[in-house]
């Protein structure tokens, strides 16, 4: 099972269905160049846009990147601020932006804890591309996977508790309903730019099976032609899911 696009030389790859990017290394990147690390956000949001959209044109399905984790609320209030004021600022763009794209945004994370403006523009942005056809993005936002689920637990207690479920009912496909990934396929490859090897709460149910591609590129210096070279490996790896 695959979906296959044309490389350069015309041989056939196959395409993840859904591809998650853990988007790190700005505050390194500015540091590097003697900037304030929100100089490095301020580059690593441009970079959001012109690699969503060269997803979206590549024909990849799903697209979900990490842009803020339950724990980053732990920074500099700073640099958290800054953060805020850029994703209002990319959001705006976003509903503009997208609309031509026909790409269809979804917010992965408890949404509820940011200020009431970026809330509403949050609802916006969803509602507003709610009836586009192409790739869905999702952009993982104050997300973090043990949070979610923790929230599918409570989801399925209640259930249990309001006798529409029991417990012997409850399985994997359960908890997957429960998650803000609802109906979605699983990630098939993961790509972390930055070097770091680990998984910072990033779709920890979802990625039980998803392919990791760490790679030695900060986020904004991470080029269309990296995710080219990603989705090479990707595409020549042996995937067996537990068989043979
Ligand atoms: C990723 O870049 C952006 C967010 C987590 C919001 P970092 O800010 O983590 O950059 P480094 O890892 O410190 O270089
Ligand atoms: C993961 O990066 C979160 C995002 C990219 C949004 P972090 O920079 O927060 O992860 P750690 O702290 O290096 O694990
Ligand atoms: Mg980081």
């Amino acid at each position: 099972m695959g979906l296959f696009s044309k490389t350069e030389d015309s041989k056939e790859r196959i395409l993840p269905k859904h591809l998650g990017i853990i988007m790190d290394g700005n505050g390194r990147w500015a540091k590097k160049r003697g900037l304030p690390r929100t100089a490095g956000h301020t580059v690593g949001a441009q970079n959001f846009r012109t690699i969503t959209k060269y997803c979206s044109n590549i024909g990849i399905p799903f697209l979900t990147v990490y842009a803020f984790s339950t724990e980053n609320w732990r920074r500099p209030q700073e640099e958290v601020s800054a953060l805020m004021k850029l994703f209002k600022q990319y959001l705006e763009e976003a509903l503009r932006d997208f609309q031509d794209e026909n790409i269809r945004v979804r917010f992965l994370g408890d949404t509820s804890a940011f200020a009431p403006d970026l809330q509403e523009l949050i609802a916006r942005v969803e509602h507003d591309s709610s009836s586009k056809t192409g790739m869905v993005l999702n952009i993982a936002m104050n997300y973090g996977g043990r949070d979610e689920i923790v929230m599918a637990a409570k989801q399925i207690a209640q259930q249990v508790k309001d006798g529409v479920l029991t417990v012997d009912g409850i399985c994997e496909e359960t908890i997957s309903r429960c998650l803000y990934t609802a109906g979605q396929p699983d990630p098939d490859l993961i790509i972390r730019p930055s070097g770091e090897n680990r998984i910072s709460n990033f779709l920890l149910w979802q990625s039980a099976y998803a392919e990791y591609i760490i790679m030695d590129v900060l986020w904004p210096d991470f080029k269309k032609s990296d995710l080219d070279n990603a989705l090479e490996e990707f595409s020549r790896r042996s995937r067996r899911f537990g068989g043979v």
